[in-house]
C-alpha cells in the first residue's frame, strides 16, 4: 500500500509541473487524499499516530515522528500540519488547538444554483448541472480544503433563506452533502427562514409561541437529526431586510431564537442568531445603533445554546468601520463574530484586497477569549480556481487561520499562504513585494473608496464602485449614499459624537470617550464620527479636503504600484509555465486600477462639486518600496 501511494504521490507531483489553474489551491498534491491516504503518506515516512484523549477533542500535537490528536479529526488537523511546514520550511515539534469552538463558512448560496455577492461563478452545492460523482467530488474537495486551515462547519445556504430547504427532497441532498463533509470534521448547517412553516403551508402561523408552530419545528428538528445525527443547527436572519421573524407577531428575538433552540436542545444542535437588523422595531434611529436598540434589553434572556452573531463592524462590511459595540453590550449572551470573505464591498474577485488585517483589527478591539465563534461568509463557487481572484483565494485560507489561531500575524499567514500557493515564491523578491503588496492591500482600498470614516458610498444594489450622489426617493433612506457622507457646502461626514446621534455612547471606555472628541477620534475613523469643516485642520496640518484628496490619490497610486511590481515577475511564470495565473492576474489588476481611478475620480470630483474647492496635484506618496534588485532565479 505505501508503494501505492508513493507512486501515485510521485505520479501527482509530476501532473503539477503544468500549467496551475488554482484548483488546487494551497494544497497543492495534497488536495488528492482522503484522511486515511493523507495518513499513510506520513506513516510512509515513518510518522506514528495515535489518539491522545488528554489532548482537546481538535487538537493535536507533533513531537519528532510521535503525533498525537484528540481525535480522528485531531489527527487531520495534524496531518495538514505537517503538509504546511513542509511546504513553507521544515518539519517541527508543535502542540496546536482551536481558540475558537466554532469556525464556520456561511455559504449565500440560493437553491437556484446562484449566489448572493458571490463573484466565483455558481453554488457547488445546489442546482449543478453535473453528474453526482462529479459534484461529490468537488465538495470533498471543498471538505479538504477546509479541514486543512480547521474550518469545521458549513451553511449550505443564503441567509435570506427558501423555506423549502426543509422540504424532503431538499434535506436529501443536504444529508449527501453532511456525509461527504463529515470525515473532514465539517459539520452542516443550514439557514432557515423563520415563516417556514406557515410558507410551507403547514400552519396558519408562524408565531414563535403557537403551539402548531412550535410543533413544526420540533418534528422538523427529529426529521433532520434521523438523517443527519450530527447537525449542526440553524442560522436566523429574521425581521431584517424584508425577512419574517418573531416581530410580525408581536414576540421578540428572544422569543424567536428561544423556541428553536427548544427544537434543536434535544440533538445538540445551537441557533445562529443574527444581530444584523435595520429599520425594523428602531426604523428611524442611526442605523448603527440599531443592534444594540434591539438586542440590548434581551442580554441574559437566550438558551444557551443560542449565539447571537454579528458582523465585525456595525454597518455592513464597509472596507473599514469601527467595531461594532454590541460586542461591548452583551455580557450574558454568547456571541460569534461574522466576517465577509466574499468581497462585496472589497473589490468583489476583481481586486486584490487581502483581509487578514482586517480581521486582526477587529481582534485588536474584541478580545477572541469573549466570543465562542467565528463565520466567514464565504467567496467559494464552481470556478475552475474557486474564488475567481487568485488572490481571493488568500482570504479563505486566512479566515480559516486565524479562526484557529487569531494570535497570528497576517503577515505571516500572507507568506504561508504564498509559499503553498505558488512555485514562483521560492524566489525572495516574489515573496517579498507579494508579501508587502497583500499586507498594505486593505489599506489601499480603504484609501481609494472610502478614506477617513467614509462608508456606504457605493453603488446601488450591486455595491461595486462608487456613488457619492446616490439617493433614491422609493428606497429606504439608510440605503442613500447621501445619507450617510451629509457632505454640503460646509462640511462632510456624519456626526454620531454626543451631540449628533449618539452612537458613541454604545461604545465601552475608553472608546466612547475617545471617538466622541474629535481630537482624539482616530483619522480612519474621523468621517465616521463627526461632521467636519472641508477646511478643518487634521493632525499633520492639512485641512481635512487636502488629506481626503491625498488618501484617494494615495490608494489608487500604490494599486499603480502592484501591476508596476506584478509585470517585473513575469518571466518568474514564464519559466515556471504559469503565464496563464500571470496574466489573469495583471488584467485583474489593471481593472482594479481601473475603479480605483473611478473611485477616486468620482468621488473627488463630486464633493468638489458641493465644496468648490481645488484638487491638490497628485504626489506619489505611497510608502512602498518597490524592490528593484534582482528578480529572476
Ligand atoms: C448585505 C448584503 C445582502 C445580505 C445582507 C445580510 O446587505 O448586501 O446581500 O443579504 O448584507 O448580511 O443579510
Amino acid at each position: 500500500m505505501r508503494r501505492i501511494l508513493l507512486t501515485l504521490a510521485l505520479a501527482v507531483s509530476a501532473f503539477s509541473a503544468y500549467a496551475d489553474d488554482g484548483h488546487t489551491l494551497w494544497l497543492g498534491d495534497f488536495m488528492n487524499w482522503d484522511p486515511e491516504q493523507l495518513r499513510m503518506y506520513w506513516q510512509a515516512d515513518s510518522f506514528d499516530y495515535a489518539i491522545d484523549e488528554s489532548l482537546p477533542e481538535e487538537g493535536y500535537s507533533i513531537k519528532g515522528k510521535i503525533i498525537r490528536g484528540g481525535s480522528d479529526t485531531g489527527l487531520l488537523y495534524a496531518s495538514y500540519e505537517l503538509m504546511r511546514q513542509k511546504k513553507t520550511g521544515k518539519l517541527h515539534d508543535v502542540e496546536s488547538a482551536p481558540a475558537f469552538r466554532y469556525r464556520v463558512l456561511d455559504h449565500w448560496d440560493n437553491l437556484d444554483g446562484s449566489i448572493e455577492r458571490g463573484y466565483a461563478g455558481k453554488s457547488i452545492f445546489w442546482s449543478t448541472s453535473l453528474e453526482y460523482d462529479d459534484w461529490a467530488k468537488r465538495i470533498e474537495e471543498y471538505a479538504r480544503a477546509n479541514a486543512s486551515v480547521g474550518i469545521n462547519g458549513a451553511v449550505l445556504n443564503n441567509v435570506n433563506a427558501n423555506p423549502k430547504v426543509l422540504t424532503a427532497a431538499y434535506l436529501d441532498t443536504v444529508k449527501a452533502i453532511a456525509d461527504i463533509l463529515r470525515p473532514y470534521g465539517v459539520r452542516t448547517y443550514l439557514a432557515v427562514n423563520f415563516g417556514s412553516p406557515k410558507a410551507l403551508g403547514a400552519t396558519t402561523t408562524a408565531d414563535p409561541l403557537d403551539s402548531t408552530v412550535i410543533k413544526w419545528w420540533r418534528d422538523k428538528a427529529k426529521e433532520i437529526y434521523g438523517l443527519i445525527p450530527d447537525f449542526g443547527g440553524f442560522l436566523v436572519k429574521a425581521n431584517s431586510e424584508g425577512q419574517p421573524g418573531p416581530f410580525d407577531y408581536g414576540r421578540t428575538h428572544a422569543d424567536g431564537a428561544n423556541m428553536l433552540a427548544d427544537a434543536l436542545k434535544p440533538y445538540g444542535g445551537i441557533v445562529m442568531w443574527r444581530s444584523f437588523v435595520y429599520g425594523s422595531k428602531h426604523k428611524g434611529e442611526d442605523r448603527v445603533m440599531q443592534a444594540v436598540s434591539e438586542f440590548k434589553d434581551l442580554d441574559g434572556q437566550f438558551r444557551d445554546n443560542v449565539v447571537l452573531q454579528s458582523k465585525n463592524g456595525p454597518l455592513d462590511f464597509q472596507p473599514r468601520e469601527p467595531y461594532a459595540p454590541i460586542f461591548d453590550n452583551m455580557k450574558n449572551t454568547t456571541q460569534w463574530v461574522e466576517f465577509q470573505v466574499t468581497q462585496e464591498y472589497t473589490g468583489q474577485a476583481k481586486h486584490l484586497v487581502y483581509l487578514g488585517p482586517m480581521w486582526k483589527e477587529f481582534f485588536s478591539f474584541v478580545s477572541p477569549s469573549t466570543l465562542k465563534g467565528v463565520a466567514g461568509v464565504s467567496n467559494v463557487g464552481n470556478d475552475q480556481n474557486w474564488t475567481a481572484h487568485p488572490f481571493s483565494q488568500a482570504n479563505w485560507y486566512a479566515f480559516g487561520r486565524l479562526a484557529w489561531n487569531p494570535g497570528l500575524s497576517s503577515r505571516s499567514i500572507a507568506q504561508e499562504w504564498l509559499r503553498m500557493t505558488f512555485d514562483e515564491s521560492s524566489n525572495r523578491y516574489f515573496l517579498d513585494s507579494m508579501t508587502g503588496i497583500m499586507e498594505k492591500s486593505r489599506e489601499a482600498c480603504v484609501d481609494y473608496m472610502m478614506p477617513l470614516g467614509l462608508h456606504h458610498i457605493f453603488k446601488f444594489d450591486h455595491h461595486y464602485g462608487p456613488e457619492p450622489d446616490g439617493f433614491r426617493a422609493d428606497y429606504p433612506i439608510e440605503w442613500c449614499p447621501v445619507y450617510y457622507h451629509k457632505a454640503d457646502s460646509l462640511g462632510i461626514g456624519f456626526d454620531r459624537s454626543s451631540k449628533g446621534t449618539d452612537a458613541v455612547s454604545q461604545y465601552r471606555e475608553p472608546y466612547r470617550s475617545i471617538y466622541n472628541n474629535v481630537e482624539t477620534c482616530p483619522d480612519r475613523y474621523l468621517l465616521w464620527f463627526h461632521h467636519l469643516p472641508w477646511d478643518y485642520k487634521m493632525k499633520d496640518g492639512r485641512t481635512l479636503w487636502e488629506n481626503l484628496c491625498r488618501y484617494y490619490q494615495r490608494g489608487t497610486k500604490l494599486v499603480e504600484t502592484y501591476l508596476f511590481s506584478w509585470k517585473l515577475m513575469h518571466s518568474l511564470f514564464t519559466d515556471n509555465n504559469d503565464e496563464d495565473r500571470w496574466e489573469l492576474v495583471e488584467r485583474l489588476l489593471m481593472d482594479q486600477l481601473g475603479n480605483a481611478t473611478e473611485w477616486k475620480d468620482t468621488c473627488l470630483q463630486y464633493f468638489q462639486s458641493i465644496n468648490h474647492k481645488e484638487i491638490p496635484p497628485e504626489r506619489i506618496e505611497t510608502g512602498v518600496q518597490i524592490a528593484t534588485g534582482d528578480h529572476n532565479r
